[in-house]
């Protein structure tokens, strides 16, 4: 296959994707997280084009994008017309439950949040892993909503990139991640927000779980639904005191993912919080630090070319320093947290490190989702 065609969204480009996408090819669809690599939802075929492009290993199910256009909504209520489309079975949640499902959907929809609720036996297997349950987000960027739209189908949509890599915020993250692999991406600028979507599960027990941290803060979630969030346990996110209790119930939730090419390594404070002793000992932790070769860092804010002073200093070496915000605005940083990323992992640094955000981890807000997708990236490989 040829390398991928980069297209403007005219509703010319929009409707032959769509025909394609109905035909089960895949191509790349931006969303306001990060760009998704779509396939008709319900059609097994397009569900293996998806994971085999990916190289995604099947047992990690994936997310089906709908629209308001799809579910007719204001004729029907969200769920109602969920089940209308065959994906969720609805008679299966209790009515109190799902009065609180269909206020998330209200307030939450379009935008970054996935709900993952029982299924009906019409969704192929494939895209749910054999799960008995199906995760549904609907975006909200204006193009994933066309595309759906003009497809008439629930699309699946990973994140575009290969899998275990650092996720795509741009088209040409796409083709450079995928594009042998696909005929086409839809381009819809760079993505707003940056981290992928919140995942939250309803299961019949009752309890809603906080499978994923991302886009959407948890405490928002907790005061649509009026309790807390359960957590799982997956060993790198455990909130601030260490590892959470409980089964691991998310299948994608892999320790080492969203990660670059090169080693990376995570600080064990931000850098505001260490002096230049502990952070020469931190330095020492590298592997190989014998010879003199560029490393690269990414920071959260402040100048680059100061905080590249100190390091290279302290380091022996050159040290390309990368910012993720300004002032240190958490949603700025979540933005531009995985083209950065990509962009040490191009530059001729040979070891990246990595600051921890400041205010993450009890907040639970999208600094949280940064801490989580860092110690994934500077997680241990297998
Ligand atoms: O923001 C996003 O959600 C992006 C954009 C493209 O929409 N998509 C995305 O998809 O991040 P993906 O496939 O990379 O992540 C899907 C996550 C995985 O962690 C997966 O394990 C979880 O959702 N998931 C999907 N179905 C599930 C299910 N039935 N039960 C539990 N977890 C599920
Ligand atoms: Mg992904």
């Amino acid at each position: 296959m040829t390398r991928a065609r980069i297209l403007s969204p005219t509703p010319e480009n929009i409707a032959a994707c769509a025909d394609e996408l109905r035909r089960g090819e895949i191509g790349g669809m931006p969303t306001e997280t990060v760009y998704g690599l779509a396939g008709d939802g319900l059609n097994p075929l397009a569900l293996t084009r998806v994971f085999d492009a990916k190289e995604r290993p099947k047992f990690d199910p994936l997310i089906l994008h709908v629209s308001p256009g799809l579910l007719r909504a204001g004729k029907y209520e969200k769920i109602q017309a969920l089940e209308n489309l065959g994906l969720v079975e609805a008679s299966a949640i209790p009515s109190e439950a799902r009065q609180a499902i269909e206020k998330l959907m209200d307030t939450f929809w379009p935008g970054p949040l996935t709900l993952v609720l029982p299924k009906l036996a019409s969704v192929p297997d494939l895209a749910t892993s054999g799960l008995p349950s199906v995760a549904l987000r609907m975006p909200r960027h204006p193009v994933a909503l066309a595309l759906i739209d003009a497809t008439q189908r629930p699309l699946a949509a990973p994140s575009a990139n290969r899998f275990g890599r650092i996720s795509p915020t741009r088209a040409r993250h796409v083709v450079e991640e995928l594009g042998e692999r696909i005929g086409w991406v839809l381009d819809g600028g760079p993505c707003e927000i940056g981290v992928e979507s919140t995942v939250v599960s309803y299961d019949p027990s009752g309890d809603f779980t906080l499978l994923r941290p991302g886009g959407l803060g948890a405490a928002e979630i907790e005061a649509i639904l009026k309790v807390r969030l359960k957590t799982v346990n997956a060993p790198v996110i455990g909130p601030a005191g260490g590892p959470a209790g409980g089964p691991a119930a998310s299948p994608g939730l892999l320790e080492s993912h969203y990660a670059p090419a090169k080693p990376l390594r995570l600080l064990s404070a931000p850098l505001s919080a260490l002096t230049d002793e502990q952070l020469k000992k931190e330095f020492q932790l590298a592997e190989p630090a014998s010879d003199s070769r560029p490393w690269g860092f990414l920071a959260f804010a402040g100048d680059s070319q100061n905080i590249s002073k100190r390091l290279s200093i302290l380091a022996g070496r050159p040290v390309v320093v990368r910012t993720l915000s300004r002032d240190g605005s958490m949603m700025d940083a979540a933005r531009s947290l995985f083209s950065e990323l990509r962009a040490l992992d191009a530059s001729s640094a040979e070891y990246l490190w990595a600051e921890p955000p400041s205010d993450a981890v009890s907040t639970g807000g999208i600094g949280y989702a940064i801490q989580d997708r860092l110690k994934r990236a500077s997680a241990k490989r297998r």
